[in-house]
């Protein structure tokens, strides 16, 4: 089983999405209710102009809605308890990566948060998956290094093979670990745009052959890497691809994708692949830096 990393659209002579060895569906996320959160410092540019201003009501209503959305579309939702102190916790896709080895073992990559205020978030995560089967596996000697789980890796539908995403929260130098957690080659795209700091908020996968991108948070390489692997990419362009985070949807079963509303050219293209759109409303997150996709974590 090969758990090469790729950087270069020229390493991937002899690789082919085809010989990639299948992986199973998630069978559900997992969602961490908002009792706690709160826009406190800006970790990134999305957050600027909103400390304090989160409306927590509305932000209660958002989250009971999406979770609502995940069920409507067939899709399971487990729940983890939030933790005091913790406004970010809420944003389930960085503690940790989950998925499968070859085998079926269901493991859990632990995270190495980049910010200090969110590095207590881990533990919760940790006794969770304990507590659900899940092998827990951590990050070996990274140092100053640091990995925010699905939020820079993401899985390839129906595929054993994980994008991987470095330059502003996680290090490119954590992917062999990530590799060799899940036994899945890895494709590492460089983010160059400080507004795109997560891979999740330009990059999202909407079945096996095709991709939704914001091309300008990428460098050249890495775009390459994407046109050489899907067949079909599409563009979100800046207004969407920011003020609705229109990148940051999710695809469940298959056929549905949950997206913020009003990300109005990005939903007309995902009809036009054939997907269903459920769309709700995130705004209270988006004031965060977060989405659909950075409020869920997969589970397998
Ligand atoms: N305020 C959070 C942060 O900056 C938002 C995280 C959003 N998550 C994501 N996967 N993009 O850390």
């Amino acid at each position: 089983m090969s758990v090469r990393i790729y950087r270069q659209v020229h390493e991937l002579q002899g690789f082919s999405l085809k010989n990639c060895p299948a992986m199973e569906a998630p069978s559900g996320v997992l969602l961490c209710p908002p009792d706690f959160y709160q826009v406190l410092a800006v970790k990134n540019p999305f957050m600027s102009g909103h400390v304090g201003a989160v409306d927590r009501a509305k932000a209660r209503r958002q989250w009971e809605a999406l979770r609502e959305a995940f069920d409507a579309a067939g899709c399971p939702v487990s729940l983890i308890e939030p933790a005091p102190g913790l406004e970010d916790m809420v944003f389930c896709a960085n503690q940790s990566l989950a998925g499968t080895r070859p085998d079926g073992e269901k493991v859990a990559l632990l995270s190495a948060m980049r910010h200090p205020s969110r590095r207590r978030e881990v533990a919760s995560f940790e006794r969770w998956y304990e507590e659900h089967g899940y092998r827990v596996v951590k990050l070996k000697g990274v140092g100053h290094e640091t990995f925010e789980g699905s939020g820079d890796a993401v899985w390839h539908p129906g595929k054993r093979l994980i994008w991987g995403g470095y330059g502003f929260r996680s290090d490119a130098g954590v992917f062999a670990q990530v590799a060799r957690a899940f036994h899945a080659p890895v494709i590492l795209l460089k983010l160059v745009n400080a507004r795109f700091y997560h891979l999740d908020t330009c990059f999202c996968p909407l079945n096996s052959e095709a991709v939704l991108i914001h091309p300008a948070a990428f460098d050249a390489a890495s775009l390459e890497l994407i046109l050489k692997i899907f067949p079909i990419v599409i563009t979100a362009g800046e207004p969407e691809a920011v003020s609705k985070m229109a990148c940051n949807a999710v695809v469940v079963g298959a056929r549905t994708a949950i997206l913020q509303k009003g990300a109005t050219s990005v939903a007309n293209r995902m009809l036009a692949l054939g997907l269903g759109v459920s769309e709700v409303d995130t705004s209270e997150f988006i004031k965060s830096g977060g989405s659909v996709y950075c409020l869920k974590q997969f589970l397998f």
